[in-house]
């Protein structure tokens, strides 16, 4: 019982960490084989050895339609005033949002959720690429992820984590653009970089900044959906996964300025790079697309499933 009550309040100690700002007893890194994502399957770091795991490789000839996958609603993501203060946190750069001003539901998903803050994975600049999930094993430079939980829940992690689809995420990859300093909202989040060199550092986000405005040119109608986990130790399998097809285009120096700053701090450690977890095998998982998103080819499998349905759709 007492294991049990320890076990549940280093899950909490470590969602915490993950939405909020709380240290983890859990010392799990990316950058030291002595705490690697090839050492979290072992019991201290959670259920990182379980079956519905996250990141997975997206295999498009597999994904199936489920006309359930509605459009989403976002709230509050056109407010530019909503993310609060920027993190180092020693294993990725993290900005949290202000409390409640953003939701996201509809999507198909059983019920609304609040977002708690965003984060960012990335390889070596262009030039090692970093994203966590892969799509038909290709790798994008960086991925964005927006942490939410069931808005009954009142911000409340912990609750979060007993429920297995307590958290939605939804992941954007981000591949390189074209020209210098683009688009404007990336100029504006990576100069905060500078003031965040080492872990730990912080500092509040003064500019006009709106999520809308860091997700320029992706199609929200167009995702893939499955269940899984927290990347990140204790794994916690919770997750309502969102992957959007379309990348949101940034140019390759602002990529290249996430390796700026440190894991630790800047006399002692490495520069932050690869902060991905590798991926983990689908199991008997099934990773599903809204009906609208077939008709972009994503897969020659669903093009061609997509036509031998029409005769169908004309009958009725
Ligand atoms: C993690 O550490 C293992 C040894 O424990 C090593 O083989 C592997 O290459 C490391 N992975 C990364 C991504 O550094
Ligand atoms: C994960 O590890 C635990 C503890 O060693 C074990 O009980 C459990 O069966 C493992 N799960 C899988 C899917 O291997
Ligand atoms: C779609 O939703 C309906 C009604 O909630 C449900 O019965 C059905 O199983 C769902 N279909 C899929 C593919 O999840
Ligand atoms: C869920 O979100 C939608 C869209 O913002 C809103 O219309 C609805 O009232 C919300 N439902 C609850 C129970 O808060
Ligand atoms: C990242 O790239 C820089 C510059 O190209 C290089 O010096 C460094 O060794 C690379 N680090 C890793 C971990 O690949
Ligand atoms: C970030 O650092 C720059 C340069 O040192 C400084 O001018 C600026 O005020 C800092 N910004 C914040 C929000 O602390
Ligand atoms: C931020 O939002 C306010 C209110 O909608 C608007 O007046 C202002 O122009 C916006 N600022 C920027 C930089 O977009
Ligand atoms: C970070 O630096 C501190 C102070 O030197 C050291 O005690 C700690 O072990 C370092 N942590 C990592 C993960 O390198
Ligand atoms: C997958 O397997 C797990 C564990 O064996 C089981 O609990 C779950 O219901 C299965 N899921 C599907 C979609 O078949
Ligand atoms: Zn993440």
């Amino acid at each position: 019982m007492k294991a049990r009550l320890a076990t549940l309040t280093v899950f909490a100690a470590v969602l915490m960490h993950f939405a909020h700002c709380a240290d983890t007893e859990i010392p799990w890194c990316y950058h030291l084989s002595s705490c690697n994502d090839s050492v979290w399957i072992s019991r201290p770091y959670g259920v990182c050895n379980e079956t519905r795991q996250s990141p997975i490789d997206i295999e498009t000839t597999k994904v199936k339609v489920d006309a359930n996958l509605t459009a989403f609603t976002f709230g509050g993501f056109g407010n530019n005033r909503t993310m609060k203060e920027i993190t180092n946190t020693g294993r990725t750069v993290k900005v949290t949002l202000r409390d409640g001003l953003v939701t996201v539901s509809g999507g198909g998903l059983s019920t609304n959720y609040t977002s708690l803050q965003f984060h960012l994975h990335w390889g070596n600049g262009t030039s090692i690429p970093g994203s966590e999930h892969t799509v038909d094993n290709k790798r994008y430079p960086m991925e964005l992820h927006i942490v939410s939980i069931k808005s009954e829940f009142n911000g409340m992690t912990s609750q979060a984590l007993t429920d297995p689809e307590g958290a939605a995420a939804l992941g954007f990859f981000i591949e390189e653009g074209d020209g210098t300093e683009q688009p404007a909202s990336w100029k504006i989040l990576t100069n905060y970089l500078a003031n965040i060199t080492n872990s730990g550092d912080h500092v509040n986000i003064i500019d006009d900044l709106s999520l809308d405005d860091l997700l320029v040119g992706v199609d929200r109608t167009k995702y893939f959906r499955y269940l899984g986990s927290l990347t990140t130790p204790t794994c916690d399998e919770i997750v309502v996964w969102t992957v959007f097809k379309d990348p949101i285009r940034v140019s390759r120096d602002l990529i290249d300025l996430f390796p700026s700053v440190y894991f630790n701090t800047s006399s002692n450690s490495p520069l932050m790079t690869n902060t991905f977890r590798n991926i983990v095998e689908i199991n008997n998982r099934t990773v599903t697309t809204p009906s609208s998103a077939v008709s972009k080819s994503y897969s020659t499998f669903g093009l061609l499933a997509s036509l031998a349905m029409l005769p169908l759709l004309h009958r009725t």
